[in-house]
Parts: C-alpha cells; sequence; structure tokens
C-alpha cells in the first residue's frame, strides 16, 4: 500500500465494528443539546420502547449504557450477584473466555463448562450441573449466543429448556453482542434474565453504548447483590430512565445514531433482517465450500449468520491473508484470537450490507489468499456466492 489516498470505500468485514448506513452518520451530525430539557424525553422514551421490539420483550427493562459490550457484561453481573456466588459457563471461544475472565475478577466463582472451539452451549451438560447443585448455590448460567471468535451460535432456547428439566432457579444471562439487531433473538420466548449487546455491530452504530434488556427477576436480584457497582447501577437508571433521563450525561450522538438505526431496522423488518443475513452468509459459506476450506464451525448447527470463521490449510498463516487482504486490496478481516491465531481469518457479515458487497469481499479474500499461496481455484468462492445470490435475490424485482 503507498501512502497515496486509496480511493473508494474501505470494506470492512471484521465482525463488528460494522459498516454505518449513511443515514446514521448523518442522524448523528447534531450539536449538543441540554440533556436535561423538557424535550429531552422526546428522544430517549422512544428508544427505550423500540429496544424492546428488537430484544422481543414486553416485561424486560431496557438499559442504555455509555459503554462497549464488555460494560454490559459488569453491569449484569455486578448488578444481581454477590462475591463468592457461584456461576456457570461455558467456554469455547474468547469471548466466552473474556466473559468468564470478568465474573472471576469480579469475585465470582465460575464453574466452567469447557466445549470444543468451534461448538457452543451444550444443553445436556449444563442440566447435569444444575440438576447436581441440589442446593442451589449456582446463581446465574452465562451464555454466549454467538461466539463471535469462532463463528458459533448457540440454541439459547435449548439452554432454557435445561434450566426448566433442572428446576433450576438460576438467572439465565446472554451475550447478544454480536446476534442481537442480526440473528433472531427472544428474550421473553427464551425466559433470557439480562441480554447484553453493544452498538457497534447489529446496532450499526460506532462503539459507545452497551444495550441491554433486564427481566424483574434479574431487577429483583439487584436488591441484594453486593458485588460493588456504582457507574453501572441498574437502580440510577431505572429510576432516571423512568422519566427519560439518564443518571449522567448520555452520549447524545450516539443516542440520535440509535434512533435512525432503529428505523432501519424496523423498516426493513427484523424477520427479514435475519433472512438477510442469512442468506448473505449462506453465499459465504457456499465461497468455502467451494475453495475447499473449512469453517472452524464444527457441524452446521453452530454455523454463524453473523461471522464465518474460515480456517487456513496447515502451513499458512491467517495472519498474513488478513494483513496482504488489508494492505493490498482495502479489505478489512478479523483476526485469529486467542489459540485461533494464525489458524483462521473471519469474514463479518452483519449489518448494513447486501449482496454485492459481500462478493467484493469474497473477491478480495479470494486474491489474498491466492497471493500468500492458499491454491484456491481463482473465481470459484465468488462464483459459488453468485449462484446462491442469484437463486434468491434480495431485491425482488
Ligand atoms: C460475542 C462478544 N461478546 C463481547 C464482546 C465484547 O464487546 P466490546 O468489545 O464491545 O466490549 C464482543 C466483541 O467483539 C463479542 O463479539
Amino acid at each position: 500500500m503507498s501512502n497515496a489516498r486509496i480511493p473508494g470505500r474501505n470494506f470492512l468485514f471484521v465482525p463488528g465494528p460494522t459498516n454505518l448506513p449513511d443515514r446514521v452518520l448523518r442522524a448523528m451530525n447534531v450539536a449538543s443539546e441540554d440533556h436535561r430539557s423538557s424535550k429531552f424525553p422526546e428522544l430517549t422514551l422512544p428508544l427505550f420502547a423500540q429496544l424492546k421490539k428488537v430484544f422481543k420483550t414486553t416485561t424486560g427493562h431496557a438499559f442504555i449504557f455509555p459503554a462497549s459490550g464488555t460494560g454490559g457484561w459488569e453491569a449484569a453481573l455486578s448488578n444481581t450477584l454477590s462475591p463468592g456466588d457461584k456461576v456457570l459457563a461455558s467456554r469455547f471461544g474468547q469471548f466466552s473466555h473474556l466473559w468468564i475472565d470478568l465474573a472471576q475478577r469480579l469475585g465470582l466463582e465460575v464453574i466452567v463448562q469447557e466445549e470444543e472451539w468451534g461448538t457452543g452451549n451444550n444443553p445436556e451438560r449444563i442440566e447435569e450441573a444444575l440438576r447436581a447443585d441440589k442446593s442451589h448455590s449456582i446463581k446465574a448460567v452465562l451464555a454466549t449466543h454467538n461466539e463471535t471468535s469462532t463463528g458459533v451460535t448457540s440454541d439459547i432456547g435449548a439452554v432454557r429448556r435445561a434450566i426448566d428439566k433442572a428446576k433450576h432457579p438460576a438467572l439465565l444471562f446472554v451475550d447478544g453482542v454480536s446476534s442481537i439487531g442480526s440473528l433472531d433473538f427472544q428474550q421473553d420466548e427464551w425466559g433470557v434474565d439480562i441480554a447484553v449487546s453493544g452498538s457497534q455491530k447489529g446496532f450499526m452504530l460506532p462503539a459507545g453504548l452497551a444495550i441491554m434488556s433486564v427481566s424483574k427477576k434479574a431487577l429483583a436480584a439487584a436488591a441484594t447483590a453486593k458485588v460493588r457497582r456504582a457507574y453501572f447501577d441498574f437502580n440510577d437508571h431505572v429510576k432516571a430512565n423512568a422519566s427519560g433521563y439518564f443518571p449522567y450525561t448520555p452520549a447524545l450522538p450516539l443516542l440520535y445514531g440509535l434512533r435512525e438505526a432503529l428505523n432501519i431496522l424496523f423498516e426493513e423488518g427484523l424477520e427479514q433482517v435475519y433472512k438477510r443475513h442469512h442468506h448473505l452468509a449462506e453465499g459465504v459459506r457456499a465461497a468455502v465450500r467451494a475453495w475447499g476450506l473449512k469453517l472452524c464451525a464444527k457441524e452446521p448447527k453452530w454455523n454463524s449468520d453473523t461471522v464465518s470463521a474460515i480456517m487456513v490449510p496447515d502451513g499458512f498463516d491467517g495472519a498474513k491473508v488478513i494483513d496482504i487482504a488489508y494492505r493490498r486490496y482495502n479489505l478489512a478481516l478479523g483476526a485469529g484470537l486467542s489459540q485461533m491465531a494464525g489458524k483462521l481469518f473471519r469474514i463479518g457479515h452483519l449489518g448494513d450490507l447486501n449482496e454485492l458487497m459481500l462478493l467484493g469481499a469474497i473477491a478480495g479474500t479470494e486474491m489474498a489468499m491466492l497471493d500468500v499461496g492458499i491454491k484456491v481455484t481463482p473465481g470459484s468462492g465468488v462464483a459459488a456466492a453468485q449462484a446462491v445470490y442469484r437463486a434468491a435475490p434480495l431485491l425482488q424485482a
């Protein structure tokens, strides 16, 4: 890459932050204003109501914290649990790992169920662990809905059924950072007590907001929870949010951006948003098959519709593919993290995307792989994805 300006758009295909729609960019271009004015709730109250529709909850309380998804994890745990409380969590990728690490740092005792990376939550093992916990000392189950590091989606409804079958009262906390707003998510139906998301993925915004929805049961747990918390205290927000305010200065442009992003999501329709993500992902998966490569996801049931983690053949370094794609073709792919470093690269396919954008990413990936010596047939991935996209185009003319 020379130092000259690179014309055209950067092809941003990391699995978050995602592309910002022009409408969202324009909506965020606002002057500062008084967040204590009598007019301010006209912006905020509808946001809380609309967010509940995205989480698919009628009884949950939507929270908007100035933070990233990690802050949402901390808010979930610190508001509901006490030091030494036991939580049950499965680890099968870098983000499920980091949530466990955060829980341990908050002084919780985490019972870790190790699952192979490339798989996800195992409802049978969760049920077994809960049945064995006769004294109900496990206070919460942590489940990562979409493990972004390996491109794995888990069945959260099945995790709920496992908890119910064990007749266990544990709260269910779900990381939906790279799923909510892109993949079907049903807080009430699945009995999710806290769902955590972030602004920079399905919500098509810059990072900066932790967006959450909390059940009545989880809010009640805050009354006795003793993990120290201040900035992220649910109660401060509940009180201020009731009239459309926040306990401290909100990130105003992001709130205007969120309003527009929600408009965009509802104009398309959530069900169509999920279908589009599946369709775009199917094209990427067809390309991977045509290249003769494998996904990190061990079986199709784990395939994520928001991100594909693609294993590079033995003897090659996934980081080189990513670097060439970036430096030569202005294409940003996601890196392999932790134990997957060098072994894979990721194509994020979530947010404001369509078929031709994906074809550009697939073409660039193919060129970068050829450049590092991976023997894929030139054009094969693009042709395979084209076939998927032509068979059922998003725009039915
Ligand atoms: C599944 C998942 N959980 C949590 C996080 C952490 O979120 P953040 O980086 O917004 O703090 C990420 C970030 O990519 C993620 O993909």
